[in-house]
């Protein structure tokens, strides 16, 4: 692909392919330097072998991207038995919360987002986590009410939600599924029961996480049960039993019975909040999903209590105003353009976003065109704004007032764009004791206290204090892009705050850029959230980039590459499908039978 930009330069073949080799040098570098010692088998089972993708994957009869090769295999097994997307995605769902232990889960939530073929509609699920009933807004602060700084909030017991996976998948499956519940399961249990090979990339994982794996007894008697020397099979029969449970009693399996009972006493035991009134009481929550247009495509995203896709329309909104394929791709002016967008949004995002359900969000203000055209007047090229200038909402109209994403998409034209999360790699590091179930540390996506950044650095306000039953805000932007009521793309990621700025840039790369799948994952991802004042970047950056961007006034930072893209795009009646090679066992498919 060749793009002419405003100065008469080219964004050419030979920049990609000089990507291409640089980004897995960076990443080979980055396991030597992690010390992983190349002593892990290549892998053996069968139908498990699929290290990172090698260039896009196409299919005639459907899609599956997920961030482990076995779930896309799982995914591609369901869809060729005749099940659709639905069917699909909650068999992912399970698998992954056995191959992809970091994220994937049944101890934490998410959210997904749908068209349904049938209706030719769209629909979303929140089964995001709620905070126990026993919490309360200052549960993280000390007595004279300043911030207690024992990572409450992010490592054990008392830093977990209420989970909402199993009731997602659940709902899902009750309105859209078609297999049997228990044939969904059937190879999460197979893979939690028997093992499954330990990849290379998740070895690292686990030695770079041996501390907080090591802390509580039932965690790393699964996790590290061979350290230093990583088991070649990791199993894990408790979650196998508790997966066979789930299959055969359904959500009640999870959050009634046996199960719960024991979720409820080891969090009593160990200072947690969650109790068997909470679990019995979670529900996931069918939400309209929001809908936009960016030029000629719709959008379909995740509502709150996502702040993603409210943000995703946001700047989509403000972008619109300007000709971005005249610009030089990653440019310093582009970059100037997207971090003073992305400034306003997470501005916003600090004080207006919370659960709806016990705050009055104001989505039709901020997803207004008007509002984004305001927002596009005060952005100057050449100037970095002091983000101590911008505060949040200032130019409403003042009359009144370790995630992971798959993607799914069947040959009858379903598709499901979901991402879920424990929230930090391996969540809060407690595993309750006899279910392997690896539960979330979602609640540090509260607003513990006023000017209290939580992990990602993320500020928030009243909208997203703790308050019993309430869903913590999320970042999360499972997104679909229609054409003419046709798919044309579907798109997610994991990565924090930066989930909203990754997934806009991949919007912006294949609509406005027209980049395919491959170049559109690889290009370079920027991203600023307005506090702190900083421009981060990924891997490093050219010197007269860099120069350019600090004459404009950033305070720029290179970053590891913490998001990872799983997009899925329909074009002349073919899928093609790319996993990111930011987290090396991603992997997309198309094996799917006529
Ligand atoms: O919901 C959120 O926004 C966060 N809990 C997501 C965490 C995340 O993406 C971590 N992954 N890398």
């Amino acid at each position: 692909m060749v793009k002419q930009t405003t100065n008469g330069q080219k964004m050419s073949r030979m920049n990609l392919q000089l990507r291409k080799f640089i980004f897995p040098f960076f990443l080979i570098v980055f396991f030597i330097s992690s010390s992983y010692i190349n002593s892990t088998p290549i892998y053996s089972l069968k139908n498990s072998y699929s290290p990172a993708q090698k260039g896009i994957s196409y299919g005639k009869n459907g899609m599956v991207t997920t961030q482990h090769f076995i779930a896309t295999e799982v995914g591609e097994k369901i869809l060729n038995k005749g099940g659709n997307a639905f069917d699909a995605s909650i068999a992912i769902g399970f698998t992954l919360a056995v191959v992809l232990p970091r994220a994937g889960n049944i101890g934490g939530g998410g959210f997904m987002v749908m068209f349904h073929d049938e209706t030719q509609k769209s629909y979303s699920i929140d089964y995001r986590e709620k905070a126990p009933k026993l919490s309360n807004r200052d549960m993280y602060l000390k007595d004279d009410g300043s911030f207690n700084d024992q990572k409450l909030s992010t490592f054990g017991y008392l830093s977990s939600g209420v989970p909402g996976t199993v009731a997602g998948l659940w709902e899902v499956h009750q309105k859209f599924g078609s297999l049997p519940w228990e044939d969904l399961l059937e190879d999460a249990i197979h893979y939690a029961e028997n093992g499954f090979q330990i990849s290379p990339y998740m070895s690292n994982v686990l030695r770079t996480y041996h501390e907080k794996l090591s802390y509580f007894e039932e965690t790393k008697k699964i996790f590290l049960a061979d350290y230093p020397d990583f088991k070649n099979n990791l199993i894990q029969k408790d979650l196998a039993n508790t997966l066979k449970t789930i299959s055969t009693n359904g959500r009640d399996g999870f959050y009634k019975g046996a199960i719960a009972q024991k979720i409820s006493s080891s969090m009593k035991k160990n200072g947690g909040l969650i109790s068997l009134h909470d679990l019995s009481n979670y529900e996931a929550i069918w939400r309209e999903p929001l809908k936009s247009d960016y030029r000629n495509l719709q959008i379909i995203t995740m509502g709150p209590p996502s702040s993603g896709g409210v943000h995703i329309i946001q700047m989509l909104n403000v972008l619109e105003n300007y000709d971005l394929s005249s610009f030089e791709h990653n440019s310093s002016k582009y970059i100037n353009l997207l971090a003073e967008t992305m400034k306003y949004a997470y501005a916003d995002r600090s004080e207006y976003l919370g659960d709806p359900d016990f705050y009055d969000v104001p989505l039709s203000k901020l997803t207004s065109k008007s509002y984004a055209n305001s927002i596009s007047q005060n952005i100057q090229f050449g100037i970095s704004v002091d983000s101590s200038d911008i505060n949040p909402g200032m130019y409403i109209d003042n009359e009144s007032s370790e995630t992971t994403h798959f993607s799914v998409a069947d040959k009858y034209g379903n598709v499901v764009s979901s991402t879920y999360t424990l929230n930090s790699t391996f969540g809060s590091g407690v595993v309750i004791e006899g279910t392997g179930i690896l539960m979330n540390n979602e609640m540090d996506d509260f607003s513990s206290a006023p000017g209290i950044p939580n992990q990602f650095g993320l500020l928030g306000a009243k909208a997203n204090e703790i308050a019993p039953y309430k869903r913590p805000l999320s970042s999360m932007t499972p997104t679909i892009v229609m054409k003419n009521n046709e798919l044309f793309f579907t798109t997610g990621s994991p990565g924090g705050a930066r989930i909203i700025s990754a997934v806009l840039q991949s919007i912006l790369n294949i609509v406005d850029f027209e980049m395919n799948l491959e170049e559109a994952t690889y290009a370079k991802r920027i991203h600023h959230q307005w506090q702190p004042d900083i421009l981060e970047v990924e891997f490093s950056i050219e010197d007269n980039l860099n120069k350019e961007l600090s004459n404009i006034g950033y305070e720029l930072k290179v970053s590891n590459p913490l998001t990872c893209i799983q997009t899925i795009m329909l074009k002349n009646g073919t899928f093609s499908g790319y996993g990111d090679f930011r987290r090396p066992d991603a992997f997309a498919s198309g094996n799917i039978n006529d």
